[in-house]
């Protein structure tokens, strides 16, 4: 069977400034994709482009097979569900749901009949008489998956449809969104920038960055195995840490970090030691150690900030080269050290992983900061 969805090297322009880059993946039939990177990215783009709301300036667009990259939107077999729900406000949730359907002309029977298996699937069948006003946001949303899901597309395309909600709605549609598509077994392309969104909800991810797919894979993949510094700070919150590979025995590496070796994987193929290179380490995998003059042979580093996040205790590190990192760690009384402590740091291999350094500046530095500066928020608000 030939993919659900294929695009091929799009690119597109706004005038000078290029919003996307030479895209290209597929989506087999089935599956749920999720589009995820920052704002501005060119999520948006790239999904609009498969539906026919704007033309690319170069690349080809297959929908199961068909080259429709020349096809007006309405002509293609997609419905797409937007951040803004964008229901008919004079029409009931009912008649909202029929639109596509009446204008379609199906039988008076079949649209019945099909629009209360839709209430009853989203569990809207008490509110079926009410107006886009009279409902809440986590129903008008489901107004609007309902609405696209009645024609029966074969691929749906949602743009950060949740995005609008607040968390624990969020949460549950997420389970009710996944489920939905599971029973209907249609072809989803999801946009959201919200990594554990796409963690949660996805077959597989594309991650896009500056208008590139920089990787693409199933979730525990790119979480395990990122490629880039980019998808490694994106997706795992990971430490990125300059050093310079040492030696190397196929997948195991010893890196030299401040002077000191700790261990990495290093997947690319060709890559050898002796070069300069970025290292992505999982907070989560990062162990802290009292460390006094004598016990201190590895890695040390110094406390230069704690923040209690939930169960877990934020630490970050000062390495003697002057890189930071965060290590995450349970609360336990042995492991409360002062500001200024000297600490052992270590990490098992797995929990390191050799990068390729992005081609396009610090964007990767600065995503982190923008995070810490949310957690130091929160940490204070804790405090
Ligand atoms: N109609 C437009 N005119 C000019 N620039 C645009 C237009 N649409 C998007 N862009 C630019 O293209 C880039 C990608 O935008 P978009 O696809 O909306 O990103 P995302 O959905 O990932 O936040 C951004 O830099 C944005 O400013
Ligand atoms: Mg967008």
């Amino acid at each position: 069977m030939p993919p659900a969805v294929e695009t091929l090297a799009l690119v597109k322009r706004f005038g000078s400034h290029i919003a996307l880059a030479d895209a290209s993946f597929q989506v087999e039939a089935g599956e749920f994709l999720t589009l995820l990177g920052p704002s501005g990215c060119g999520k948006t783009t790239l999904l609009r482009l498969i539906a026919g709301l704007d033309r690319p300036d170069a690349g080809r667009i297959r929908l199961a097979g068909q080259d429709v990259t020349d096809q007006p939107a309405y002509r293609r077999p997609v419905h797409t569900v937007f951040q803004s729900y964008a229901l008919f406000p004079h029409l009931n949730a009912y008649d909202n749901i029929a639109f596509g359907l009446t204008r379609q002309r199906r039988s008076p029977a079949v649209i019945r009949q099909r629009v209360e298996a839709m209430l009853a699937l989203v569990g809207l069948e008490g509110e079926r008489w009410r107006y886009p006003h009279e409902l809440s946001g986590g129903q008008q949303q489901r107004v609007a998956l309902a609405r696209a899901l009645a024609c029966e597309p074969p691929v749906l395309l949602l743009d950060e449809p949740l995005a609008a909600l607040d968390p624990r709605l969020r949460q549950r549609m997420q389970r009710e969104l996944k489920s939905l598509q599971h029973q209907l077994g249609t072809t989803f392309i999801f946009v959201t920038h919200d990594q554990t969104e796409a963690l949660t909800l996805s077959d597989r991810i594309a991650v896009l960055h500056n208008g590139r797919i920089v990787q693409t894979g199933p979730p525990q993949k790119l979480h395990a195995e990122p490629e880039t510094a980019f998808v490694a700070s994106f997706i795992g919150n990971c430490n990125l840490l300059k050093g310079e590979a040492r030696s190397r025995q196929s997948e195991m590496a010893t890196v030299v970090i401040a002077g000191r070796l700790a261990p990495a994987l290093w997947r690319q193929d060709g890559a050898a030691a002796g070069q300069p290179v970025v290292i992505a380490v999982r907070p989560e995998g990062v162990q802290l150690e009292s460390a006094s003059g004598d016990n201190a042979s590895g890695l040390t580093g110094r406390i230069v900030e704690r923040l209690y996040v939930g169960a877990d205790t934020r630490w970050t590190v000062r390495l003697p080269d002057g890189q930071t990192l965060v290590a995450a760690l349970r609360h336990e009384p042995s492991r409360a050290w002062e500001i200024g402590a000297l600490v052992q740091v270590s990490w098992q291999p797995a929990a390191a992983v050799i990068v390729t350094p992005d081609e396009v500046g610090d964007e990767t530095e600065s995503a982190a900061d923008a995070e810490r500066e949310e957690l130091l928020g929160q940490g204070r608000q804790l405090e």
